[in-house]
């Protein structure tokens, strides 16, 4: 028998217990061996728990416990999480983490301490929720060279935004039922401002480019800036409002990354990514365009990655599976980058300074598509003149 220890009993720690626990016997024929949580760690009781009398308050019990092969960090944070990884992995212990936070920014040098000690550090959970990602873009498109990931990346802000559009819901309203239903983050504002896009984002494209992109280094606006007015007038013109996270090769080998509301047009393969859902398209030159859909957020789907993490480190328990990427990519402000733009402003405006652009009211235009260098030049000259409400890029 293997024993298992999970730290932290909040959304994600209960529902693996739960799953480790519930579907022992189909999870043990898989792997031909039997999979047992023997510790879990947390500050408070669970007296009502059927897992009572295996929480421990001591991350010592699972440290210098020699039985407990691999830990689920389920903590959350870069702090004692960061410090718990470090020990752990030191001592010679696989750990598995939906923690994107903490894969953001240290995941270079976590990766480097799993290698040097021979063991696994899988974050499968830590981009996407219970859509499996990682782990296809390192094994199965292997073979590609990754030009370009975008997608609907964050649970709660597409909840948010599509309930905004189907149902007219307020924007309080509709956060407050994501954070009920366990999609949002503790804070709620690493959701709406685009930081947990940001972290995934970091995550996607250090695995796709083998280099450490960190969050310091991808542009990041949220979805404070959507109004309702803005819902309404892309819907009149075919368009959803989604968050969309990006990364694309240049030419030169750097990477552009960044995370923006964008107008969603019928056509994309993100157009009917609603609610919950995420939606990730990863671009390789061999096989083209390929599109990964599921729950992005939620305590089952989140489990059901982080217990395939930790039954793809039983599998690889005696040779490290090589999951790794190095420190300090070369990063680009994206100004060949292309777009099209929807822009409104806060009083009626001239759109003349775009070459192309069409009105859509007295204050609201799309302008033709142009390089980002373009775009951020004419609104340098623009905003001298008008109070710019928002400017999202268009997903066609
Ligand atoms: N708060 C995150 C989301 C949880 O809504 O997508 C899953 O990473």
């Amino acid at each position: 028998m293997t024993n298992i220890a999970i730290m932290g009993f909040g959304t994600v720690g209960c529902g693996v217990a739960d799953l480790l626990t519930d579907n022992r016997k189909r999870i043990s024929a898989s792997l031909s061996g039997d999979l047992c949580v023997k510790r879990i760690l947390d500050l408070r009781e669970f007296p009502q728990s059927r897992f009572a009398s295996i929480i421990t308050h001591d991350f010592k019990d699972i440290l210098e416990d020699p039985d407990i092969a691999s830990v689920a960090e389920c903590v959350g944070g870069t702090t004692f999480a960061f410090d718990y990884t470090k020990k752990l992995l030191l001592a010679g212990k696989h750990v598995v983490t939906s923690n994107k936070d903490l894969v953001a920014a240290h995941g270079a040098e976590l990766l480097a301490i799993a290698k040097e000690k021979n063991v696994n550090y899988f974050f499968e959970a830590s981009v996407g929720g219970g859509i499996p990602i990682l782990s296809p873009l390192h094994d199965d498109l292997a073979a590609n060279n990754i030009t370009e990931i975008y997608g609907i990346l964050n649970g709660t802000t597409n909840f948010v935004l599509t309930n905004m559009s189907e149902n007219g819901a307020d924007f309080a309203i509709a956060l407050s039922e994501a954070q009920h239903l366990g999609y949002a983050e503790a804070n709620p504002s690493k959701d709406i401002d685009g930081i947990d896009t940001a972290n995934k984002v970091s995550i996607l494209s250090s695995l796709a480019f083998g280099k450490h992109v960190y969050p310091a280094d991808i542009q990041t606006d949220g979805i404070r800036n959507v109004t309702r007015d803005d819902i309404s007038i892309a819907e009149s013109m075919g368009y959803r409002i989604k968050l969309i996270g990006r990364t694309l090769l240049e030419p030169d080998g750097s990477v552009y990354a960044y995370v923006a509301p964008h107008l969603v047009g019928a056509s994309s393969e993100l157009y009917g990514v609603n609610g919950v859902f995420n939606g990730i398209v990863v671009r390789g030159d061999y096989v083209g365009d390929v599109m990964f859909y599921g729950r992005g957020a939620g305590r089952y789907p989140t489990a059901s990655a982080v217990v395939a993490d930790i039954m793809e480190a039983y599998r690889y328990k005696e040779k490290r599976k090589e999951l790794f990427w190095e420190d300090g990519a070369a990063v680009s402000d994206g100004s060949e980058c292309e777009s099209r733009w929807y822009v409104r402003t806060a009083e009626p405006c001239d759109a003349s300074y775009f070459e192309e652009f069409d009105m859509i009211s007295a204050s609201c235009f799309m302008t033709g598509k142009m390089t980002n260098h373009n775009f951020r030049r004419l609104m340098d000259i623009f905003r001298k003149k008008y109070t710019v409400a928002c400017a999202f890029r268009i997903l066609d």
